[in-house]
C-alpha cells in the first residue's frame, strides 16, 4: 500500500461515536471533579499548552507518554475531567488508555464502547496465557506514539493487508475498520493504522494496579512504559503526574454500594513539568538503537518494524537491563511529583519487585503491609 493510500481516519460514524463517547465521559468526570468533589489541579496550565502544541495532528512530531500514580479504579477518566471541555471534545488529542481485558472487553458491547473511549485492551498475565510485555498491544501503542500510520507492519511490503478485509466485532458500522489482534482470532480497531492517530497520546498507570496506601507511597513499576519510551520514534514528550484523592472516591474498602462514588471528597491532581527527554532518556535510547540495530541486521529483510522484537530484544541481558534503567528513571520522575506535594520520600524498598513476593499472585484486598490492592 502506497503512502498515499493510507486512510487519514476510521469512518464518519466511528469517529462520530467516538467523540460523542469521550465527550460525555469527560463531561461527567469534569462534573463530578468541579460539581460533587473538592477539586484542585496543579500544573493545569504548563500541561493545556503542551495539549495547544499538539492540537494540529500534522504538525505533532513526537507523541505524548502521560504517567501516573494509580489509586482507584476511576483514576482514568476521572483525572481527565481536569481538561477544560473544550479540550474534552477532541479526541484526536486526548489519551489512549490501557484497559484489562478480562474486565473491559468481555463482550461486544463494552469491546465496543472501551474502543470508542480510546482504550487498548491489554492481557494481564495472571488472567491469560497472552499478557506480558509482549503483547501486540504494547507494539500498538508505541505505534500510536510512533510517527504512523502503520498498517501492515508484519506483512513483507507487497502483500495486502489482510486485515483490511477482516470483519471487526468492535466496529458496529458497515463501514470496516483496520484492526489488529490481541490473541490471534479476536479483531480489534487498530489506531495506529490512520495517519491522524499519529504521534498520539498514551497514558500508563505502571503499577499495573491498583494501590491504596495510607502512606502515599507506590508500588513498583512494571517495565511497559519502559518500552514505549525505548522504542517510540522519535522519543514522545513524557509528563509525570500525582494523583490523590480518587482512593477516597472510590476506596476499596468501600461498603454497599461499591459502584457508587463516594461524593464530597478532597481530590488533587497534579500535572508535572514535561521531561528533558534527552536528558532523562537519551543514553539509554542510544544504547537501545545500537542494540536495535544489531539485532535488525539478522532478521530478515534487515529491518525491524516498531514494536517488533527478535528474541535477542527481549530476553538479552543488554535489553533486560536497559528497561529497568529506564523503569526506574521513570519512577523517580513520578516521585519527584509526589515531593512537590509535600509527601515525605518513600522506604527505598517499596519500589523493588521483591517487596511484593511475598503477596503471592493474585492476591487482592487488604495486603499485610496495610495497603489495599486491585487488579484492575
Ligand atoms: C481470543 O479472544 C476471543 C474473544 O475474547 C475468544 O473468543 C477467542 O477464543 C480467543 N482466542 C484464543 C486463541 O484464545
Amino acid at each position: 500500500m502506497r503512502p498515499e493510500e493510507h486512510p487519514i481516519s476510521p469512518s464518519l460514524p466511528w469517529r462520530t461515536s467516538s467523540a460523542f463517547t469521550m465527550a460525555m465521559i469527560g463531561l461527567l468526570s469534569r462534573g463530578f471533579l468541579h460539581g460533587l468533589s473538592r477539586t484542585e489541579v496543579n500544573g493545569l496550565d504548563g500541561f493545556l499548552k503542551l495539549l495547544d502544541q499538539r492540537k494540529d495532528v500534522e504538525g505533532r512530531e513526537r507523541g505524548l507518554i502521560t504517567v501516573s500514580n494509580h489509586v482507584s479504579v476511576l483514576d482514568d477518566p476521572m483525572v481527565w475531567g481536569a481538561l477544560p471541555f473544550r479540550y474534552l471534545r477532541s479526541p484526536d488529542n486526548l489519551r489512549w488508555g490501557l484497559g484489562s481485558y478480562d474486565l473491559c472487553f468481555t463482550n461486544k458491547a463494552l469491546s465496543t464502547f472501551f474502543s470508542l473511549g480510546q482504550v487498548l485492551p491489554t492481557h494481564r498475565s495472571k488472567h491469560s496465557q497472552f499478557g506480558g510485555l509482549f503483547q501486540p498491544t504494547i507494539a500498538q501503542a508505541i505505534r500510536i506514539l510512533s510517527k504512523g500510520p502503520f498498517i501492515h507492519s508484519n506483512d513483507p511490503p507487497e502483500t495486502p493487508n489482510p486485515s483490511l478485509a477482516s470483519p471487526d466485532i468492535s466496529d458496529p458500522f458497515a463501514s470496516g475498520h483496520l484492526t489488529f489482534s490481541t490473541n490471534g482470532t479476536d479483531t480489534f480497531p487498530a489506531p495506529s493504522a490512520y495517519l491522524n492517530r499519529r504521534h498520539g497520546w498514551v497514558h500508563i498507570f505502571p503499577e499495573g494496579k491498583v494501590h491504596q496506601k495510607e502512606d502515599r507511597t507506590m508500588r513498583y513499576f512494571k517495565w511497559g512504559v519502559s518500552r514505549l519510551i525505548l522504542e517510540s520514534n522519535p522519543c514522545p514528550d513524557i509528563v509525570p503526574m500525582w494523583i490523590e484523592g480518587p482512593d477516597e472516591v472510590m476506596h476499596e474498602a468501600r461498603e454497599w454500594p461499591r459502584f457508587i462514588p463516594r461524593p464530597l471528597k478532597r481530590i488533587s491532581i497534579t500535572f508535572g513539568e514535561r521531561l528533558d527527554v534527552e536528558k532523562a532518556f537519551g543514553d539509554l535510547r542510544e544504547r537501545w538503537k545500537r542494540l536495535h540495530e544489531r539485532e535488525s541486521s539478522n532478521a530478515p529483510g534487515g529491518k525491524l518494524d516498531v514494536g517488533v522484537l527478535t528474541d535477542g530484544l527481549k530476553y538479552a541481558e543488554e535489553a533486560v537491563d536497559l528497561r529497568k534503567e529506564c523503569t526506574m528513571r521513570v519512577r523517580e520522575a513520578v516521585l519527584k511529583v509526589r515531593r512537590q506535594r509535600g509527601l515525605s520520600d518513600e522506604d527505598p524498598k517499596v519500589g523493588l519487585a521483591e517487596t511484593y513476593r511475598s503477596e503471592g499472585t493474585g492476591k487482592e484486598g487488604k495486603m499485610d503491609d496495610g495497603s489495599w490492592v486491585t487488579d484492575t
